[in-house]
């Protein structure tokens, strides 16, 4: 190849406009080298439809003037002989144009109206496909293509391969980005959908939270009054009987006809009524004391490092006189000997109230009274098992016993307090959880759980 042609496809290949991605620029450079290389006034950039059928003229230079997507089409109906030599994907050269056998049909429309006289076509390839043609039209004289000048238009057809790969990797770059970016506004607008979820999420559970604990403040109020209103109510009806007798007798005494025997009677009326008065102030005032009990657990007594069994020990020696007396066999299984930080209050008040549930609650059918109690530790709890072997607590009641005033044993005195104290000092005090176990069938069992740390 002359030096000439050397240099100016040299200064082509390297040109950084080849390889921006830009193909006009890049065909615009490509055919100005071609038409400078071959000393011509004309050249095109042609492009085979998707379908094959034509040509496109893409970029075609004539002196001065350049298209850009030119409508002129070259139909493969209308030049079926020219079209097969471009099938051939070989260079097509065609020194004598207007009598080529390849060529001689564009003669009459496209050739001769032009003056051109010799054409020399190279194939544009791309990934191994023919895409189209550059196509190199001499006008004049006759000129035949030397293979020098056949080398340099393929060299240029190459290259012009090469700038499509860089505009297609353009493409894909730029849809690469687009899909970046709607898939960014996709997940900006699903994190705004879920974060206004989350925020309505965490509203309505503040609500449902305010709206329980006032719920749960309410019944705990309303069980009090409940509770409290039936012993006041005995004790004001008794009090009133008893005021009422005390009028009568004053009047028969004053009249002078009051007899022995009513006397005796009044005297019986009152001692009724003011033990009934009794019984039922007291009732109200256990309440009370109870209430007050199970509101105090966030400030009972303070935390200290103590022995779990020695601490169970001391709670059932102060109960030994209450077991004795209902005739009941208390027993802490030998196990480990467990220290822990925690409130030995807490835990003496838990026992207590089990124990006594065992004495109110568990034993009317049964002769041979047992309570167990067995400690065990593992690194992240100390668990207390506290077991009875009376009648076990039924199913129908089970999901209900921890709530403040649930008793089945109203008509004797229970307030239903005890096991809910319980509950609030294992959950609260305690930071752990009570469990009741699932076979009750051997009697009353609960599982009392306390995290070590
Ligand atoms: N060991 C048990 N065996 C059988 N039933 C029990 C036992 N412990 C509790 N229960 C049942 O659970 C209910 C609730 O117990 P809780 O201690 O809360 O109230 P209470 O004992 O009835 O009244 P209070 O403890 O206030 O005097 C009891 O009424 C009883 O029906
Ligand atoms: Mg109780």
């Amino acid at each position: 190849m002359p030096k000439s042609l050397y240099d100016i496809l040299l200064d082509v290949s390297k040109s950084a406009m080849i390889d921006e991605g830009d193909l006009q620029t890049a065909g615009l450079l490509i055919l100005t080298a071609a038409i400078h290389g071959l000393n011509i006034n004309r050249a095109g950039i042609w492009l085979l439809t998707d379908d094959k059928t034509a040509i496109q003229g893409k970029m075609l230079i004539d002196g001065d003037d350049c298209t850009i997507d030119s409508d002129i089409l070259l139909l493969r109906a209308d030049y079926p002989i020219y079209f097969s030599s471009l099938d051939s994907e070989r260079a097509v050269v065609a020194n004598y144009a207007q009598t080529d056998v390849s060529t001689s049909e564009l003669s009459a429309s496209y050739l001769a109206p032009l003056g051109i006289t010799a054409m020399l076509d190279a194939p544009i390839r791309h990934r191994g496909q023919m895409l189209g043609i550059i196509c190199c039209e001499h006008q004049g004289s006759t000129r035949e293509w030397d293979s020098q000048e056949i080398a340099f238009v393929s060299a240029l057809a190459d290259t012009y391969g090469r700038a499509i790969s860089a505009a297609q990797r353009n493409d894909y770059e730029r849809q690469l980005k687009e899909i970046n970016e709607q898939l960014e506004h996709k997940i900006n607008d699903r994190t705004n959908v879920l974060q206004d979820a989350l925020r309505n999420l965490n509203h309505t559970q503040a609500k449902l939270i305010e709206s329980e604990k006032l719920a749960s403040l309410g019944r705990l109020v309303s069980g009090l009054a409940h509770e409290i209103n039936t012993p006041l109510g005995v004790s004001v009806t008794s009090s009133s009987h008893c005021v009422s007798q005390l009028g009568l007798v004053k009047k028969r005494y004053k009249d002078g006809t009051l007899d022995e025997d009513e006397f005796a009677q009044f005297l019986n009326d009152l001692d009724d009524g003011l033990g009934l008065i009794n019984n039922n102030l007291n009732r109200a005032a256990t309440l009370v004391q109870n209430f007050k009990l199970s509101g105090a657990i966030h400030t009972a007594n303070e935390e200290e490092q103590f022995e779990l069994r020695a601490c169970i020990e001391l709670t059932l020696k102060s109960l030994q006189p209450l077991l004795k007396k209902s005739q009941i066999d208390c027993e802490l299984e030998p196990g480990e000997n467990i220290t822990l930080n925690s409130y030995p209050g807490a835990i003496a008040q838990i026992i207590t109230n089990l124990i006594t549930n065992s004495i109110h609650h568990a034993f009317d059918h049964t002769t041979d009274k047992k309570i167990r109690l067995h400690l065990t530790q593992t690194p992240e709890k100390i668990t207390i098992h506290y077991q009875d072997n009376g009648c076990g607590i039924a199913e129908d009641i089970r999901p209900k016993i921890f709530e403040p005033f649930f008793t089945t044993a109203r008509r004797t005195g229970g307030s239903g307090l005890g096991l809910s104290i319980v509950y609030n000092l294992a959950t609260q005090k305690l930071g752990g959880e009570i469990l009741l176990d699932a076979d009750q069938s051997k009697g009353a069992g609960f599982q009392i759980n306390i995290p070590t740390s």
